[in-house]
């Protein structure tokens, strides 16, 4: 494991970048680079932002990005949210992330359609997330996170990233497509090779992307024939074979839903794991509280998940004419909304740049997006980390964060390649 030994120390870095964030004219901001995200810097510009220019449109993105909006503040983006005949999610208009996607590259899926489509697509997996069925995961998700806590080395540091919220997350997925389980790692692997930026690091070329990403679909069209010639089960991919809305969806589509599922259930559930593991470390009298009462879990996972933001953003197209806290937007133009500065906003959330496990409205952060297109996988994400969690304060007294974690360079997924712990004997 690398750490991050040569870098400046954490708050000279920090005072840094508040120094740079209020000396830079508006003008030149461009809060999408996701250097200021791998480097967590990102803070300042989005106080600044909220602050000075709420609505704030970005010329100074790389041509390979283009000019956008950044709607940083809570009922701005709410707004955005709740109006999605004029904020499209159109593959087709560039999709869902800042950068806009190729769709001849793309397979689509019904986080980038508009209605009609969406919802007639969005309603075939949506019975895999009913209490009921989460009710039955929850055993299985209990017996393994079990399993792999009871694994981990003591006095030893270790990245907990690979050891546990990489293995967590990927088994998980795992159930949910009744996926071969020797083969399980390769749903980490795509789902990291489908979201990475080209100069992640993740992937050499955009071929070698293609090709990956390719094996991924072969791979699933071959489960996909195996569970559509046998009985109906209540695996995802079996539901979706057997249900008429997605029965005849051409073949393109439907790799982009299953792709859809593993990357939704896979980076965000797995960074918020690692989240709340540094955030508890950064704010050692919450860990305090939490151990001395367990039942705040319910409360604490929600925090988390708001304080992690493990999706950054979510872009839409205006498809007419409008306004958006004031400014004039134009039919075209493409627009971020921050979920990771709405979650920030001091008018709506108090004391939002703390961390508190005993908030009154843990749950009115906006992680999940809101509207139509509201993330799917809430309850199973809650349900994860809550069980995981009441698993960890059965077993250990603490879990030390030991070094800096290392962040992903990315503007869309807020998460973390390493975090070295150690779990004392
Ligand atoms: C902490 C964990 C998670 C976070 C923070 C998260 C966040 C999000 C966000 C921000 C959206 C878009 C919302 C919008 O545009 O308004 C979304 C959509 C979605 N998420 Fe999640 N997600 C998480 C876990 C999961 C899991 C575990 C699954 C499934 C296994 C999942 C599946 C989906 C799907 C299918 C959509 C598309 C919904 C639609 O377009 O109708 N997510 N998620």
């Amino acid at each position: 494991m690398t750490y991050l030994a040569e870098a400046p120390p954490v708050s000279e870095r920090l005072r840094a970048a508040r120094e740079r964030a209020y000396s830079t004219p508006l003008s030149e901001f461009h809060p999408g680079n996701p250097e200021l995200f791998r480097t967590d810097t990102i803070w300042p510009y989005f106080e600044r932002l909220r602050k000075e220019a709420p609505m704030h449109y970005c010329t100074a993105s790389p041509p390979a990005i283009g000019e956008y909006w950044s709607v940083t503040k809570y009922h701005d983006i709410m707004h955005v949210e709740t109006h999605p005949e004029i904020f499209s999610s159109d593959v087709r208009l560039g999709g869902i992330m800042l950068r806009d996607v190729d769709p001849q590259y793309e397979w689509p899926s019904f986080i980038a359609m508009d209605e009609p489509r969406h919802g007639e697509q969005r309603k075939t997996v949506s019975p895999l997330f009913t209490p009921k069925h989460l009710g039955e995961l929850a055993i299985l998700i209990r017996e393994r996170s079990a399993s792999v806590l009871d694994n981990l080395p003591r006095n030893e540091t270790f990245n907990w990233v690979e050891r546990v919220s990489i293995e967590l997350t990927t088994q998980m997925l795992a159930t949910l497509f009744d996926f071969p389980w020797e083969d399980r790692r390769k749903l980490t692997r795509w789902s990291d090779v489908a979201t990475a930026l080209p100069k992640s690091g993740i992937y050499e070329s955009q071929e070698q992307r293609l090709a990956e990403l390719y094996e991924c679909g072969e791979y699933f069209s071959r489960l996909w024939n195996e569970r559509a010639n046998a009985p109906p089960k209540s695996d995802l991919i079996s539901m979706m074979a057997h249900s008429d809305a997605t029965r005849q969806m051409d073949r393109e589509n439907l790799r982009g839903n299953l792709i859809l599922l593993i990357v939704g259930g896979n980076d965000t559930t797995r960074n918020s794991m690692t989240g709340s593991v540094l955030a508890l470390n950064e704010n050692p009298d919450q860990y305090d509280k939490l151990r001395a009462n367990p039942a705040l879990i319910d409360s604490f996972v929600p925090e988390v998940i708001r304080w992690q933001t493990p999706l950054a953003h979510m872009r839409r197209t205006a498809t007419a004419d409008t306004e958006v806290g004031g400014k004039r937007i134009k039919k075209g133009d493409r627009i971020v909304m921050w979920y990771v500065s709405g979650n920030r906003d001091e008018d709506v959330i108090a004391k939002a740049d703390e961390f508190i496990i005993d908030r009154a409205q843990p749950r009115i952060h906006m992680s999940f997006g809101f509207g139509i297109h509201r993330c799917l996988g809430m309850r199973l994400a809650d349900l994860q980390l809550k069980i995981i969690w009441e698993e960890i304060l059965k077993r250990f007294e603490r879990i030390d964060v030991v070094g800096e974690p290392k962040r992903v360079y990315s503007s869309f997924i807020r998460g973390y390649e390493e975090l070295p712990v150690r779990i004392r004997a």
